[in-house]
């Protein structure tokens, strides 16, 4: 069956495939093929064609790969004693931030490389195929573009996140300014998406709306941090500029609800944040009921949520939220890859059906439902991204 001299593989032994495809749904008693990077077949086991390989996976459960649409990897440092202050009763603050930019700033080059790379690849480890990572620790002009170029050339998706707090001694309506030109100038080459932190003790509403409007001229699309730390106006600023998500959704009122649910805007939550720094858990049944698009994410960072665990967000979706199995599946890879606009059309992630990217993750499990089942339990059995086998 190979075209193009690229190298099939017919998927057999599958217990259960979660295609988070509308037609196809999820499925018992199929194979799937794929043929160089992408997925070419799904069917009936029974009637699987013929492969230049033939891999048969005992009878474990299949899923796109999770696609982690949230994450700060461009970092140099560690914030633990922060952390274990915060367990013991300190509230955590965005100023925090500050403490990452001033190491982010002194490392080099090479550090940077190191740290974002060993955390992709841990990431990649636990079946994350497709990332998403920031910029935001830099907040200088040349920082913030080595923290871009760096980021491009290791993960997926490259947001520029300039705006992620006002660096110490700077007016917050100068560094805006800042960010609005000289910055989004040297910045914008490199990245896919911008973002801003709107929220008390970062930027306001007009800081929000005048950052979003400038990269929105160059092309961009637009994220938001929105109402993780208490209730404000970033889910709205994001569904009024149009932005792909508005992410954090801790604090929503059912205003901000229901502009979600009329909205293309996809609400990420981050519930490994939340534990972290011991914010509430967002409402996500009132936002899967009222018909918003709900994405997963791990939201991984050296100072709010410091875990590239996408199957621990799953599980405490499940377990501490009231998502269900599928949905909090659903969220994290249908839903990621929908936040990052890359659901649809050839080499879409976070699905797998004839023509998506060959992103599987294979779990040691008859089922996905042992992923909230058998919380904490390593469940990853084997990954392939793009048709070739990454891990073990
Ligand atoms: O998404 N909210 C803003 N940014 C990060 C926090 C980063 C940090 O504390 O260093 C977040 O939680």
């Amino acid at each position: 069956m190979a075209v193009n001299n690229a190298v099939s593989t017919v998927f057999v032994g599958i217990s259960e495939l979660t295609t988070n495809d509308d037609e196809l749904g999820q499925l018992s008693g199929v194979a799937l093929v794929t043929e160089g990077e992408r997925v070419v077949w799904v069917g009936p086991a029974a009637r699987a064609p013929e492969a230049d390989q033939r891999v048969d996976l005992g009878g474990r459960a299949v899923l796109p790969g999770w696609v982690d649409s949230h994450t700060h990897l461009v970092f140099a440092g560690d914030r633990t004693e922060e952390f274990a202050a915060r367990m013991a009763g300190q509230p955590y603050r965005a100023g925090g931030i500050a403490v990452t930019v001033e190491a982010t700033r002194a490392a080099g080059d090479a550090e940077l490389a190191g740290v974002l790379r060993r955390h992709a690849a841990e990431a990649l480890a636990q079946g994350t195929t497709c990332l998403e990572t920031k910029t935001g620790y830099g907040l200088t002009v040349a920082d913030e573009v080595r923290s871009a170029r760096l980021a491009a050339s290791t993960v997926d998706e490259v947001t520029f996140l300039g705006a992620h707090l006002v660096p110490p001694g700077w007016d917050a309506d100068e560094y805006v300014a800042l960010v609005c030109g000289d910055m989004l100038d040297a910045v914008a080459p490199h990245v896919r998406w911008a973002d801003v932190f709107c929220e008390t003790g970062a930027f306001d509403e007009d800081q929000s709306r005048t950052v979003l409007l400038a990269a929105a001229a160059r092309g961009l699309g637009l994220r938001v941090h929105g109402n993780q730390l208490g209730p404000g106006p970033g889910v709205r600023l994001a569904v009024e500029m149009g932005a792909a998500s508005v992410d954090h959704c801790t604090h929503l009122t059912p205003s901000d609800v229901d502009a979600l649910a009329g909205s293309d805007t996809v609400a990420t939550l981050l519930p490994a944040c939340d534990l972290s720094t011991r914010q509430p858990l967002p409402d996500a049944r009132a936002l899967l009921d009222a018909g918003a698009t709900v994405a997963l994410a791990s939201n991984c960072n050296p100072g709010s949520s410091y875990t590239s665990s996408m199957a621990f967000c799953v599980a405490t979706a499940v377990l501490q939220l009231g998502m269900s199995v599928a949905e909090a599946v659903r969220a994290a890879t249908w839903g990621g890859a929908r936040a990052l606009r890359r659901e649809t059309g050839d080499g879409a992630v976070g699905v797998l059906r004839p023509g998506s990217r060959a992103d599987l993750h294979v779990l040691d499990a008859p089922s996905a439902t042992h992923l909230a089942y058998r919380p904490g339990v390593p469940l990853t059995h084997a990954v392939w991204q793009r048709g070739r086998r990454v891990v073990p």
